[in-house]
C-alpha cells in the first residue's frame, strides 16, 4: 500500500523574478558609497549575524518597541480577528515570527488558521521559523517568502479573508513618499474582506527616543556596524569597522531617527567587486537608516493617500507606539 500524499505544508520561495534580496547590493553599495552624503540601504544589515543582534535588540531594556508592541498585540488580537474573521495571515518583514504566535494563537481558537506567508530578507530566520511554527501549530499551512517588503505583489495571491500584518515599525525605515507608494500597493491587494495591521512608532520625548538607538551595552552599535562586515564578506571589502563610530540622533524635521556611521580618521576602503576605491574623510558620515515616527494624524494621512481607511488605533498608555487596522476604501 502506498502511503497517502499529504500537501506540503511548509513552502519556501523567493519572490516572484526579484530572486535573492542581496541581488542588488552590489549595485546599491556603489551607488550608495559613491555619492555624497555616502548612504546604504538598511535592508542590508540583515545577514544572519545581523538578524541575531536586531533579536537582541527587541530585548535591550531601551528599546521599547518591541514589548509595547508585543503588548498591543495581546490586547487587541481576539477582537481584531474576530472582527475580520482571517484565515490567512500575510506578515511583511517577518523575522523570528515571535510576535506573530499572538495573532496566531488568536487565530487557531477561533477555529480559523489555515495558512501564514512569511516575508522575509532574512532566509535563515525564516526557514527556521517555517519549521518551527508549522510544528507548533498543528495543521497550519506556511508558504515563506524570501525578500524585502518593497515588492509585495507576487505574494499577496492565496486564501482569504487575510489579514496582511507589517509590525515593528519597520515602515519607518521608508521616506513618507517611498512609505505611501508601498502603502498604495498593499491598498491595491486588499480584497474588500481583507484587513492590513500596521506597527508604526510615535513621535515622542527626543531622550527616549535616542537612548534606543543608543544602548548602554552597545548591541545597536554592533549592528549598525555590521553592515560594513556585510559588505567586506558579500563584496570582497576591506571595511574596518572599527574605524568608524556608532552615531544616532532624531532629527526632529524630518521627525525621525538616523542612523550613521562615522569615520573616525581619514582612510581609503578597497571594494574588490566592485573595482572601487571608497574614500572617507575624517568624521565623514554613511546614512545607514533612516526610522520614522508618526503621529495618529501622520498614519491616517498616509493611508488615505493610498487609499486605506482607518478602522481601528491602539496605542498603549504612554503613547510609545501605535497599531492601526485597515481596509481599503471601496
Ligand atoms: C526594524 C526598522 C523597526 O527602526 O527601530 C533598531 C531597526 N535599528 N535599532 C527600528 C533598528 C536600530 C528597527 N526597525
Amino acid at each position: 500500500m502506498t502511503p497517502p500524499k499529504r500537501k506540503p505544508k511548509i513552502h519556501i520561495g523567493h519572490q516572484g523574478t526579484l530572486g535573492d534580496p542581496f541581488a542588488n547590493l552590489a549595485d546599491d553599495v556603489r551607488q550608495g558609497l559613491t555619492k555624497t552624503p555616502k548612504e546604504l540601504s538598511p535592508k542590508y544589515f540583515y545577514d544572519a549575524q545581523g538578524a541575531e543582534l536586531f533579536e537582541q535588540i527587541c530585548e535591550l531594556p531601551e528599546y521599547y518597541p518591541t514589548r509595547t508592541e508585543r503588548a498591543l498585540l495581546e490586547q487587541i488580537a481576539d477582537e481584531v480577528i474576530a472582527s475580520c474573521r482571517a484565515t490567512t495571515l500575510v506578515e511583511f518583514g517577518s523575522g523570528s515570527s515571535r510576535k506573530t504566535r499572538i495573532l496566531l494563537d488568536a487565530m487557531a481558537h477561533a477555529g480559523l488558521l489555515d495558512l501564514y506567508v512569511p516575508i522575509d530578507i532574512s532566509e535563515d530566520i525564516l526557514r527556521q521559523t517555517a519549521h518551527t511554527l508549522s510544528d507548533d501549530y498543528s495543521g497550519l499551512r506556511v508558504h515563506g517568502v524570501i525578500g524585502d517588503f518593497e515588492h509585495p505583489v507576487a505574494t499577496l495571491s492565496e486564501g482569504g479573508p487575510r489579514l496582511i500584518i507589517f509590525l515593528g515599525g519597520t515602515i519607518g525605515n521608508l521616506t513618507p513618499d517611498e512609505a505611501t507608494a508601498f502603502l498604495r500597493n498593499v491598498g491595491r491587494l486588499l480584497t474588500p474582506e481583507d484587513r492590513f495591521l500596521l506597527g508604526t512608532d510615535l513621535v515622542k520625548d527626543v531622550s527616549l527616543l535616542e537612548r534606543a538607538y543608543n544602548d548602554a551595552a552597545g548591541v545597536t552599535a554592533a549592528f549598525n556596524r555590521n553592515i560594513l562586515s556585510v559588505i567586506n564578506r558579500h563584496l570582497d571589502a576591506n571595511f574596518v569597522p572599527d574605524r568608524f563610530e556608532h552615531l544616532a540622533f532624531y532629527n526632529r524635521e524630518a521627525s525621525r531617527i538616523e542612523m550613521h556611521l562615522v569615520a573616525r580618521e581619514s582612510h581609503q576602503v578597497w571594494i574588490d567587486a566592485l573595482d572601487l576605491a571608497v574614500d572617507f574623510a575624517e568624521s565623514e558620515w554613511i546614512r545607514t537608516e533612516i526610522s520614522c515616527k508618526y503621529t495618529r494624524e501622520m498614519v491616517e494621512t498616509m493611508l488615505a493617500q493610498a487609499g486605506l481607511h482607518l478602522v481601528r488605533w491602539d496605542t498603549d498608555q504612554d503613547h510609545l507606539f501605535a497599531l492601526s487596522l485597515s481596509e481599503s476604501v471601496q
